[in-house]
């Protein structure tokens, strides 16, 4: 088996093509563990896991404590409404804080792109992004590669369109990353206000004008979250106008292929990004994006574990 050697995953641009083929394939392997009657296996026995989010999740943080659950590693969870940021602690302060306890691993969500690499440099236990400003969210991106190899069987030479606020999706950017690493071809589609300049640089990508132009023939839609809490102003006129240009509904999904699948990192602005029949509709695979987001997290949290076996 190719050997992992980053202590950190940050974001899937530090990662080459065979650490991200590495990291599915081990959730690959893991993802029975989460079908048995019995979901505990013992291979992180005695590690200590902290989540740490400063910004709100469902998905994220609960997969992240069940896929260390189900590692038999310890987790604990600290969210900023309970902690002693609430009384001024810096990050830095806290983080060297909850190190003294001696963790394994810190998973950590925060708003401040680039706030894991500063972290990094401070502590001596391995760092999980689990989403950063507008930056990544390695986790994302590596279970939405994981439900796209589900469905086509492979990644190379698919077509992907991605759709929406760009400018704030770290979802848009760690899948722009991973997925141009194993050969996907990525359309981008969104209001020229939620499209970055430079945008080509992040990866072999294609800015489109239309929705339509990125949805045609396409074997992959994701929809992104239009990002309200990220923008400092409103950067559509509103939300009718909005799903009128660039929300997905059962007339434009015929412009991909039959085969096509549907996805969404979610939240899910119902009726905005996307009708509530292409949300539960055959073609959706949203679901089963967060099916597959426990096995990449327990593939993740083992491989900076240095991928060794429980005593
Ligand atoms: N996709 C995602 O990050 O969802 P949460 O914000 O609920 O974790």
């Amino acid at each position: 088996m190719a050997e992992f050697k980053h202590k950190h995953i940050i974001a899937l641009r530090d990662l080459s093509k065979e650490d991200i083929e590495l990291l599915i394939s081990t959730a690959e392997s893991m993802r029975e563990i989460n079908c048995r009657d019995i979901k505990k296996v013992p291979t992180l026995r005695g590690k200590t896991i902290i989540n740490l989010f400063y910004e709100a999740s469902t998905r994220t943080r609960t997969s992240f404590e069940i896929a260390g659950k189900r590692l038999s590693a310890d987790t604990v969870n600290i969210t900023t409404a309970s902690s002693s940021t609430t009384k001024g602690e810096t990050l830095a302060d806290t983080a060297l804080n909850l190190l003294a306890m001696k963790p394994d691993i810190i998973v950590m969500r925060h708003s401040v792109s680039g706030s894991h690499y500063f972290l990094a440099n401070k502590i001596n236990c391995s760092i999980i992004n689990a989403g950063d400003g507008a930056h990544e969210h390695p986790s994302q991106g590596l279970l939405d590669m994981l439900t796209m190899k589900d469905r086509f069987g492979r990644l190379d030479g698919l077509k992907v369109a991605i759709v929406g606020d760009v400018t704030h999706s770290r979802v848009a950017r760690s899948n722009i990353q991973g997925l141009t690493k194993l050969g996907s071809k990525v359309f981008l589609a969104g209001p020229p206000t939620m499209m970055p300049p430079g945008v080509e640089k992040l990866g072999d990508v294609t800015v489109c004008r239309t929705m339509n132009e990125a949805l045609q023939d396409a074997d992959v839609v994701m929809m992104l979250r239009i990002q309200q809490e990220r923008q400092g102003k409103t950067l559509m006129p509103n939300a009718r106008e909005y799903s009128r240009y660039f929300g997905l509904n059962p007339s434009n999904i015929k412009l991909a292929k039959p085969g096509a699948i549907i996805m969404h990192p979610g939240p899910i602005n119902r009726g905005v990004e996307m009708s509530s029949s292409m949300v539960d509709g055959d073609q959706s695979w949203i679901l089963k994006q967060v099916e597959n987001g426990v096995a990449v997290r327990m593939s993740m949290l083992y491989h900076v574990c240095g991928g060794e076996l429980g005593e």
